[in-house]
């Protein structure tokens, strides 16, 4: 890949800052195949973009430095978010630069709203965003279609954190089409205290297979009745057709999570899922008035750590300002 970075930067501020920011994602529908050789599962997905966003902010700088703030930095689990080589957005900034053939010079700072090894594509979502600020710090100018195949080497959901709004996912996620839907959809996401690894979760349901406590996924569910109900509705639809291979081994290594599933439909959620690997519970609202009812209603139940109305779709990793 040869890309130009003769045009100088991009679209900078004042002080040389460029900002982005990313949403949030849930999976409505997540039909898990076998484990591929390769470490990953094939995946039938249908991801929802949602309005909890993450902000990256870069400017000039010596080499790279990166720091982080908000949601995240306080874990010490598999919710610490690293600010070295092994945070996506150090990853992001190192792939962009070499592929362009320009110096690694970048300030970064990340600023979380999405909560880290929750389920919700939060580190995919800080990539994605750093990837379109530093292309345009860099004045790299490379195409969408570029910078959705280096997303794609950096993380199976990378790719629709790029590209928001809804879309089927298959492959390992990465390989993307896009699902139109002209209607709003209102959520509430039950964040719990402490996050969920991804590898752990996948290698749970693999355990549960072979054990033969859930269908060994030899047979993709089809993302067909979700997509319909997303496109057109009603509510009740889409509740119906919601479903997560991935939920039976989030519950099974996290049990509090069938507890925080059933507090959204006793407060009046039409539905709730785990969001991807978890432990966010998705709870589906009939509108934004129920979204944020069912937001205070949970919010006092104290069953998670804290609560957050959202709705979808929204759009993928865009300049700010
Ligand atoms: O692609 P990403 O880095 O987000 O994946 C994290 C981990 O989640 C992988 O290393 C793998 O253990 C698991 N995974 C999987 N199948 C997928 C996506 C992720 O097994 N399709």
């Amino acid at each position: 890949m040869s890309w130009s970075s003769s045009g100088g930067p991009g679209r900078i501020a004042g002080d040389g800052a460029v900002v982005a920011r990313a949403p949030a994602k849930i999976n409505v529908h997540l039909a898990v195949g076998p484990l591929r050789p390769d470490g990953f599962h094939e995946l039938r997905t249908v991801y929802l973009a949602v309005s909890l966003f993450d902000t990256v902010t870069v400017r000039p700088g010596n080499g790279l430095a990166l720091s982080v703030t908000g949601e995240g930095t306080t874990g010490t689990g598999p919710d610490a978010v690293p600010t070295d080589h092994r945070n996506l957005v150090w990853r992001a900034a190192e792939l962009l630069a070499q592929r362009a053939g320009v110096a690694l010079d970048a300030t970064i700072t990340i600023d979380k709203s999405i909560p880290a090894a929750a389920g919700l594509a939060g580190g995919s979502a800080d990539a994605a965003a750093a990837l379109v600020a530093l292309d345009a710090l860099w004045g790299t100018h490379a195409t969408r279609g570029e910078l959705a195949a280096l997303a794609a080497q950096l993380g199976s959901d990378v790719p629709f954190s790029l590209h928001g709004g809804i879309a089927l996912g298959s492959g390992r996620g990465e390989q993307l089409s896009p699902v139109l839907a002209r209607r709003r959809w209102d959520w509430v996401l039950g964040i719990a205290g402490e996050g969920l690894s991804t590898p752990s979760v996948y290698a749970e349901l693999d355990r549960l297979r072979d054990d033969g406590r859930v269908p060994d996924g030899g047979v993709l569910a089809s993302p067909e009745p979700v997509i319909a109900a997303l496109r057109s509705g009603p509510v009740s639809a889409l509740a119906a057709a919601l479903a997560n291979d991935l939920q039976p081994p989030a519950v099974s290594l996290r049990p509090a999570l069938r507890r925080a599933l059933r507090a959204a439909t006793d407060a009046g959620a039409p539905a709730a899922i785990v969001s991807g690997s978890g432990p966010t519970v998705a709870a589906l609202a009939d509108d934004e008035d129920g979204a944020v009812r069912l937001a205070a209603e949970l919010a006092g139940m104290g069953v998670y750590r804290t609560v957050r109305a959202v709705h979808g779709p929204v759009p993928g990793a865009r300049l700010v300002g």
